[in-house]
Order: structure tokens, then C-alpha cells, then sequence
């Protein structure tokens, strides 16, 4: 078996490796969907593997930047990962996966982050598990609030058009308060946020906008799908929250007071909140938010110098971490952080750690007290494993919205 790895050469090329993925979704490539794909995810971001000439995998990467504490980082947004039923267990996901990231850091781009269809694929390649996400299914009926709201200001129903102006700095706000927010360029907002496929509409009605507003300004939008159904003549309805988002905790109460508050609905369902969502101290009830938390963004540090210099931290305290990294070697060794500074460091180190355990400290939502209890991190010097956590401590938990 011959295998080959390279950037998709041609239109054509490109159609067929964006297929490998969609036939696992149950979906067909057309020219014109590939014509749309092209539009976020360029033709020079998508490897496709050949075996014997005949492409057999693909994978890509959107470039955009994610928040980190204090700031925003290019980063790898790595989508569109698969390998043909016919090719599975033979290392075409390796060849990719060395391919994907060389290409990455040649690019000078220190952070790759991803959604993974499965835990288990990612960890070998030096991908962290980063944060956590979830979704809701709550009963309407047991959706009140813990304290009454206090309505200040409006809900008002916009249409694609105005959304289209109104909800992105919602978003860059988003990204100034949280981690693990990625920037979404214009064709993104319409391809992807606003465009309304009657495929994607999953027998539910069309994406309605919402956006609150308070003293003159948007503070936060909401997108929802309404399902109807009437069950022994009561509602029985879904609504499916597609993406909820307050610059601020007024805002955030505001838009699920009337999420939950929608008439015929008796289930409201929403998905990739995460785990300190304001939802859940908000509601009297937030175990009939039948919360259920899986794995959310996976982050992998491509380039650890870097990565590490490109956030803020919490102390300034001297620490020295060392760092395995058997997939990427240039990250291997001894790191130095203290002030703001990193360097590498002939010292004595204070932990001992996978390049996959430190991409899940990065954004700050897995602590290093919670890795060193999980095995993953050794505490080399005691109370390094408290001091690391003062240093990488962030202000939210890590979040991202959207799987892409
Ligand atoms: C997941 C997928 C890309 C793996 O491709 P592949 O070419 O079979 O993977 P490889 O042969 O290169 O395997 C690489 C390693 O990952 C392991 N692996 C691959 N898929 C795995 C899975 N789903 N669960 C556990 N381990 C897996 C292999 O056992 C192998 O381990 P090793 O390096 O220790 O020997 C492929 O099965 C696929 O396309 N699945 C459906 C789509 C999908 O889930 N894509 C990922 C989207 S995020």
C-alpha cells in the first residue's frame, strides 16, 4: 500500500476529500456545497490521503483565533477528519495527523483546537481534553426562576438581515470574558450562523432571532428552531436553543427567561454550555435542567513556547514544567514560566507532564490539581501542583458554541 499526504491540488479534489466526513454524517457533497465549504475552509487547509492513488481521508483546518486568558491566538480550527470504511486501522489518520500539524506550526500558528467525534482518537496526537460542555433538556414546567426577574429592558424579534449586523459584537464580547471562543469572519456569521437550510431544520421551523436590548444597546441575541406537537390537547412542543449569548449576566437572564417562557413548548432544548453557565443558578430548579456534560473542546499546544508566552496568568511565581511530547519533539524539555516570560530551562523542574495534559490546563479549565489527581501530571517538588493552578487560574470556564 502506497500512502501519500498533501494539500487538495483542485476543486475536485477538495469535493471528494470534504466527502470522506459527510458520507459518516449521512450527507452527499455537491459542487455547490463544496463551493460553500470552500468559502470558510480554503483549499490550502485541506490535506487528503491517497492509497494507491485513490483518496481515501481528509483532513482540514480553519484558521481563525481563539481567546485565551487575557488575549486571542491564531489557532488551527481542525474539521472535516476522516478516513474511508474501506481504509480504516491502517495509519492513514497518523499520516494526516503528522501532515495536519507539520503544516500547522510551519505556519506559525501555536494552538490547534477541536471538537472530537470520539475521546479516544486525539490524546496520541498531544490533543488535551480542555473543557467541558453539555446540553439541557428542560421541562417548561419546571423552568421557573430561583429569585423573579426584573424585566429591564426589551426582547424584540429581528430578521436575518438585522441579526446579521446586530449579534456579531455580542460575540466579540463573548470572546473578550471567555476562553475558547473563536472568531468567526463575515462568510462564517452568514454561512454558518445565519443561512437557514431547510435540511438543517430537522422537521423544526425556521431559525428565529431574538436580540435584548437595554439603554439603546444589544447586549445579547438568542437563535432557536420551534418544533410544535400537541399531545392529548396540550403542547407537547420542542425548542431547540441554537445559540443563546448575554455580554452580560442581565442579558444572559433576560434571553432564557423568555426562551423558557415560549408558548406550546414543553421541552427547551440547548446544547455546548458550559458546566458555570449563569443558567444554572438562575433556575429554582437545575436538576430538571437534566444537564448532561461531555467533553468539550480539545486544545493542543503546536508550538509550546509560544502558546504559553500568548496568555496571561494569574501569578507571576517562577515555574518549571517538563513537558513529553513524543508527536511534536520540538516541544519536548524543561520550561521556565514566571512573569509573563518563557524560556527554556536547564533547572531542576516542579512537574512533570504530556504535551496533552498541559493543552488541557492552557485555556484554564482543567486544573492541575485535577490532572496530578487523574494521574496525568507528576508534582516533582510539593506544592508546585497549587502554585501551577494560581498561575493558570482564568476567570470562566473555557467556552465554545459551536462545534466546528
Ligand atoms: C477516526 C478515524 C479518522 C480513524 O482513522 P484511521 O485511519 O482508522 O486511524 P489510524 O489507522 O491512523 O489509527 C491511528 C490510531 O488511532 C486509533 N484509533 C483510530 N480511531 C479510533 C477510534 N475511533 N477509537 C479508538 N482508537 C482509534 C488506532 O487504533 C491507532 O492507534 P495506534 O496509533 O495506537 O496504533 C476513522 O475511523 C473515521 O473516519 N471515523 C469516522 C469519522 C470520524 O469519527 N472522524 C473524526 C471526526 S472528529
Amino acid at each position: 500500500m502506497e500512502l501519500e499526504v498533501r494539500l487538495c491540488a483542485s476543486t475536485d479534489e477538495y469535493a471528494a476529500a470534504s466527502s470522506v466526513i459527510e458520507q459518516y454524517v449521512g450527507e452527499e457533497v455537491d459542487a455547490e456545497k463544496a463551493e460553500r465549504y470552500l468559502r470558510i475552509l480554503p483549499l490550502e487547509r485541506m490535506h487528503a490521503a491517497f492509497v494507491d492513488g485513490s483518496l481515501v481521508g481528509a483532513a482540514g483546518a480553519h484558521r481563525f483565533d481563539l481567546s485565551v486568558p487575557g488575549g486571542r491566538v491564531p489557532c488551527a480550527g481542525i474539521t472535516a477528519v476522516g478516513v474511508q470504511p474501506t481504509h480504516r486501522r491502517r495509519g492513514v489518520l497518523r499520516a494526516l495527523m503528522r501532515a495536519q500539524l507539520d503544516a500547522t506550526h510551519a505556519l506559525g500558528e501555536p494552538l490547534a483546537a477541536l471538537w472530537a467525534s470520539e475521546e479516544t482518537i486525539y490524546e496520541r496526537y498531544g490533543y488535551g481534553l480542555a473543557s467541558w460542555s453539555g446540553q439541557i433538556e428542560a421541562a417548561r414546567d419546571h423552568a421557573q426562576f430561583a429569585h423573579p426577574l426584573e424585566r429591564r429592558g426589551t426582547i424584540r424579534l429581528v430578521g436575518p438581515g438585522e441579526a446579521r449586523t446586530l449579534v456579531a459584537p455580542v460575540w466579540e464580547e463573548l470572546m473578550a470574558q471567555r476562553p475558547g471562543v473563536f472568531s468567526r469572519s463575515p462568510e462564517w456569521w452568514e454561512l454558518r450562523v445565519i443561512a437557514d437550510r431547510h435540511e438543517r431544520r430537522g422537521g423544526a421551523g425556521p431559525k428565529r432571532f431574538v436580540v435584548a436590548e437595554r439603554d439603546g444597546a444589544v447586549r445579547g441575541y438568542a437563535i432557536y428552531r420551534h418544533k410544535p406537537s400537541w399531545q392529548h390537547g396540550v403542547p407537547a412542543g420542542e425548542l431547540r436553543v441554537w445559540e443563546a449569548i448575554g455580554a452580560d449576566g442581565r442579558a444572559t437572564a433576560e434571553l432564557w427567561r423568555y426562551l423558557l417562557d415560549l408558548d406550546w413548548t414543553a421541552t427547551i432544548h440547548g446544547s455546548l454550555l458550559p458546566p458555570d453557565h449563569p443558567l444554572f443558578l438562575l433556575v429554582a430548579e437545575p436538576r430538571r435542567l437534566r444537564y448532561r456534560r461531555g467533553d468539550g473542546l480539545w486544545i493542543r499546544l503546536v508550538d509550546v513556547e509560544t502558546a504559553l508566552a500568548a496568555r496571561t496568568y494569574a501569578s507571576d511565581e517562577p515555574i518549571v514544567l517538563e513537558v513529553a511530547d513524543a508527536f511534536c519533539p520540538w516541544n519536548a524539555g524543561r520550561w521556565r514560566l514566571g512573569g509573563g516570560a518563557v524560556a527554556r530551562t536547564d533547572t531542576e523542574p516542579d512537574l512533570r507532564l504530556d504535551v496533552a495534559a498541559l493543552g488541557s490546563a492552557y485555556l484554564g479549565g482543567i486544573s492541575f490539581r485535577e490532572l496530578a489527581e487523574a494521574l496525568r501530571v507528576e508534582e516533582l517538588r510539593p506544592g508546585s501542583v497549587e502554585r501551577a493552578d494560581a498561575t493558570f487560574r482564568a476567570r470562566a470556564h473555557p467556552w465554545c458554541p459551536e462545534i466546528f
